[in-house]
């Protein structure tokens, strides 16, 4: 596997709507398989295409349960179950009304964390990694993930919706989404 340069602002790519992918072969899993190590290395909980230079419509997202809340897990409290998710040519078909506010950060906006308001469910048409119709219905953490890789795909930053922005301080926990 590869690990591929992720791109900053203002790299003009991140401003552009992704392509739709078409091509399920070999090249497109090994990418695939790429955007899950780079992400991994950066460390970051989603990656998106585009992030990469790739103006295409995918996204990949892993994250680990019960990450968002570990502080108080105790003995006997269940073994963190990683979630993972290919995210291809995705179409929001379904939101709540309910807005949640929470702090994201982002791998193409280093140095910067903001808070964000998004939709606590929704759910999400789109295909798998071998083109095949798929339909995720996330809340919470990974619907804020997925929120935001979306966003990316269309050229929308995290920035632009924030409600605030500021530098994390050093003993503030950086909570980079991807
Ligand atoms: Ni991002």
């Amino acid at each position: 596997m590869t690990l591929r340069q992720i791109i900053h602002l203002p790299e003009p790519i991140l401003r552009k709507k992704a392509k739709p992918v078409t091509e399920f072969n070999k090249e497109l899993q090994t990418l695939i398989d790429d955007m899950f190590e780079t992400m991994r290395e950066a460390p970051g909980v989603g990656l998106a295409a585009p992030q990469i230079n790739l103006p295409m419509q995918l996204a990949v997202v892993e994250y680990l349960e019960n990450e968002a809340e570990d502080e108080d897990l105790e003995e006997g409290a269940p073994e963190p179950k990683k979630k993972q998710y290919v995210i291809i040519n995705p179409e929001i078909v379904k939101k709540s009304e309910e807005m949640v506010m929470g702090i994201e950060g982002c791998l193409s906006i280093p140095g910067v964390i903001g808070e964000v308001e998004r939709h606590e469910w929704i759910q999400v048409k789109g295909l798998n990694r071998h083109g095949k119709p798929v339909k995720h219905k996330v809340e919470g953490w990974t619907a804020r993930i997925f929120q935001h890789e979306i966003d990316h795909l269309f050229g929308v930053l995290f920035t632009d919706k924030a409600v605030r922005i500021w530098k994390p301080e050093e003993e503030e926990e950086e909570t980079p989404l991807d």
